[in-house]
């Protein structure tokens, strides 16, 4: 049996979805746990770029099970557009599986997300509007759609009734949307049902079978340890939890089938939206790291705040996900600047220091970096494919962040393509493995 974790270890764009693409490729399975469409995956193979949002990055494989697990919240417009575009493009997605379980965007949680930013006018958290806070709000409210409930028009219309009834005051703005039609609403929400009615199962068991039988499966997390919901920067996080143990929860296995935990963090820092940043840079300095790093979003295509690499914060996610192995990405980004600083501290408003993550929110709004500075390279990392080939400040680097957060790095992105990765050999069994 081998379950294996990937979860962003920072703010979310850490470069998971070219992680898991490689695991993927090894697996036999690979499982999607939580959020939904707020997430973008950018995969470059072969000299084409792929930018999935809902599908698990295991899709480009072809014949693996690929899950949408229960704790995902589905848009199916979303979903069926990524389907038809994949089958347009040559990819085979009948191995895709639904869980039956899992929640519905719909129409009317977008317009939610919308009005809600909006009346927090200056307070807002900056959210990918894409209906994910509201849906998850509704799911704990026991007013959720599910996909299964696409299957049923009867149970389908009782529910959208029940679930607009206490919202009808905030939807007062959208009062004449043809979108809030009831009988529109249905009848477009069973049409995706058509469409996905094939790929919806009880995708625990599947995944569970799997497991049983000793496959690789992968678990694939979105978003970041920051942003989660419980431990993150709370209230600027998504609504779900992007740690490693809601992988049990969103695809319905037991602590007992994870092995492994892969954390993925850049090299350096990125955040999209609002909320503390101890470690962000401004002027030209954090120009330059974004131009070169192409810090837009792959879903809104948000220029995104830079910053150094905060190893207070990775230590702390690599405590609540219990890391095995780190996967850094994106080291190539950092030639030329020297020297290259790693917070290794956080200074408080009036002074005090903080060699831990701070649990009191206001501390962290006020918090300053504290930085070890370590010598920069300036060569073209992006053809080294060993270790070795790396120069020595870039070996540095990479030592002082393993040594610091007290994980064993397997991986080291140099490139976006697939092929421009380090695997150092490193990093539990799986990653020796794929070493070898
Ligand atoms: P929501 O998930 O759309 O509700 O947005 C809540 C917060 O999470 C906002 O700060 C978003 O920018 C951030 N966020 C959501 N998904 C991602 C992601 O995939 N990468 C980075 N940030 C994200």
């Amino acid at each position: 049996m081998s379950g294996i974790v990937v979860v962003g270890a920072q703010w979310g764009d850490e470069g998971k979805g070219k992680v898991t693409d490689m695991l993927a490729e090894r697996a036999d399975a690979i499982v999607r746990f939580q959020g939904g469409n707020n997430a973008g995956h950018t995969i470059v193979r072969d000299g084409e770029t792929w930018k999935l949002h809902l599908m698990p990055s295991g899709i480009l494989h072809p014949g693996k099970l690929c899950v949408i697990g229960n704790g995902v919240v589905v848009d199916p417009k979303v979903l069926t557009d990524e389907l038809d575009e994949l089958r347009h493009r040559g990819v085979e997605t009948k191995s895709l599986r639904i869980s039956a379980n899992a929640h519905l965007i719909m129409p009317y949680h977008m317009m939610l997300d919308h009005a809600g930013e909006a009346k927090l006018g200056k307070l807002e958290i900056g959210t990918t509007r894409r209906g994910i806070g509201p849906c998850y709000a509704d799911k704990a409210a026991r007013l959720g759609i599910r996909v299964q409930d696409l299957l049923d028009e009867k149970i389908l219309k009782k529910k959208i009734v029940a679930a607009l009834d206490p919202k009808r005051s905030s939807l007062r703005p959208y009062a004449r949307d043809p979108r809030l039609d009831l009988q529109a609403m249905s009848e477009e929400y069973l049409t995706y049902g058509h469409v996905l009615e094939p790929y919806i199962a009880d995708t625990s068991r599947l995944v569970l079978q799997r497991l049983d039988r000793g496959d690789m499966v992968v678990f694939e997390g979105a978003q970041g340890a920051m942003l989660d919901i419980d431990h993150g920067t709370y209230p600027f996080v998504t609504s779900s939890n992007p740690v490693a143990g809601a992988a049990c929860i969103g695809a319905g296995v037991g602590p007992k089938d994870i092995d492994e935990v892969w954390g993925v963090a850049k090299a350096y820092v990125t955040r999209v939206g609002a909320g503390p940043f101890p470690t962000e840079l401004d002027g030209p300095l954090a120009e330059e790291m974004r131009e070169r790093g192409g810090e837009y979003g792959t879903t809104t295509g948000r220029p995104r705040r830079v910053g150094w690499m905060d190893l207070v914060a990775l230590r702390y996610a690599a405590r609540l996900n219990s890391l095995t192995s780190l996967a850094i990405t994106k080291l190539d980004v950092l030639a030329g600047f020297d020297p290259i600083r790693a917070c290794v501290r956080y200074r408080g408003a009036e002074g005090a220091e903080f060699d831990y993550f701070p649990y009191h929110q206001t501390v962290l709004h006020h918090a300053a970096g504290e930085y070890v500075e370590l010598a920069g390279f300036s060569e073209d990392i992006s053809a080294c494919r060993s270790e070795s080939d790396l120069p020595a400040p870039a070996r540095d680097y990479l030592e002082f962040v393993a040594d610091f957060v007290g994980v064993p790095i397997a991986l080291v992105g140099v490139g976006p393509s697939r092929d421009q990765v380090i695997w150092t050999g490193d990093g539990g069994d799986t990653a020796i493995r794929l070493a070898a």
